[in-house]
């Protein structure tokens, strides 16, 4: 097992890549927060927890929304004080919207930039100053593909993305000599509910697809073994990076 005894919290476990990956932390030996956003989420997370718990470690659904400081700052203390600590932080919560640049509010871009690029932040912050109290930790940032392939209609998304490169990458300089590293994975299509509307149009599914040399849309599994992956011992030297893992859709595969 790759985190015997490691404790880890995962923002926006309750559904898609979060709560596969929480559940892979879990098999993999961990104790794992489940952090989820609204009342809704609720049963889901707590069916995350049983399945951390049945894999033997100790589960906990948190609710917080990770672009509100005072709840990311008690959500993390809570996490460390009652899994003994903070070893990992996947910082996975994560919301996105199709809006043509021209029509997009600032209201539609605040939304977007507060989950995914300042809740980010936050959690970070906050589980780094337990880790360096610790003398280790990792980081792991749920990115995409959109971190560095422009998306039309997304322009807010991706800016969030583009934010987490630079952030991943600051705070790997300036955590490491605190034993701390921290990285990206940037999936690329992946069926999950983020992306419901392209499976629920089987054109849009068609075309998606045609757009990854491998052929088919990634499942949520091979995200959290990637993840499962950058967050043990088995990195130790990785961090500052970004892991790609997409079915080669970065190879631009229309482009002939
Ligand atoms: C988005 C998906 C999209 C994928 C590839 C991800 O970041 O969440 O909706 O299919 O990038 O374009």
């Amino acid at each position: 097992m790759l985190l015997q005894g490691r404790k880890a919290l995962v923002t926006g476990a309750s559904s898609g890549i979060g709560r596969a990956t929480a559940e892979r932390l879990g098999q993999e030996g961990a104790s794992v927060c489940v952090n989820y956003y609204s009342d809704k989420e609720a049963d889901d997370a707590q069916a995350v927890v049983r399945s951390v718990e049945r894999s033997g470690g100790t589960g906990l659904a948190i609710r917080a929304d990770v672009g509100d400081e005072d709840a990311v700052v008690a959500m993390v203390s809570q996490a460390a004080d009652r899994l003994g600590g903070l070893d990992l932080l996947v910082n996975n919560a994560g919301i996105e919207k199709q809006i043509p640049l021209l029509e997009m509010s600032e209201k539609d871009w605040s939304a977007v930039i507060r989950t995914n690029l300042t809740g980010a932040f936050l959690c970070l912050r906050e589980a780094a100053k337990v880790m360096a109290g610790a003398g280790h930790g990792v980081v792991v940032n749920m990115s995409s593909v959109h971190e560095f392939i422009p998306w039309p209609g997304f322009a807010h998304y991706c800016a969030t993305k583009g934010g987490l490169k630079l952030l991943m990458q600051t705070a790997a300089r300036e955590l490491a000599p605190k034993g701390i590293r921290v990285c990206n994975i940037a999936p690329g299509a992946i069926a999950t509910p983020i992306n419901q509307f392209v499976l629920d149009d089987p054109e849009a599914k068609h075309a998606v697809e045609s757009e990854i040399p491998l052929g088919r849309m990634g499942q949520p599994e091979e995200i959290a073994a990637a993840v499962a992956w950058a967050g043990s011992d088995q990195a130790g030297y990785v961090t500052g990076t970004t892991i790609v893992v997409d079915g080669g859709m970065s190879l631009y595969p229309k482009f002939v």
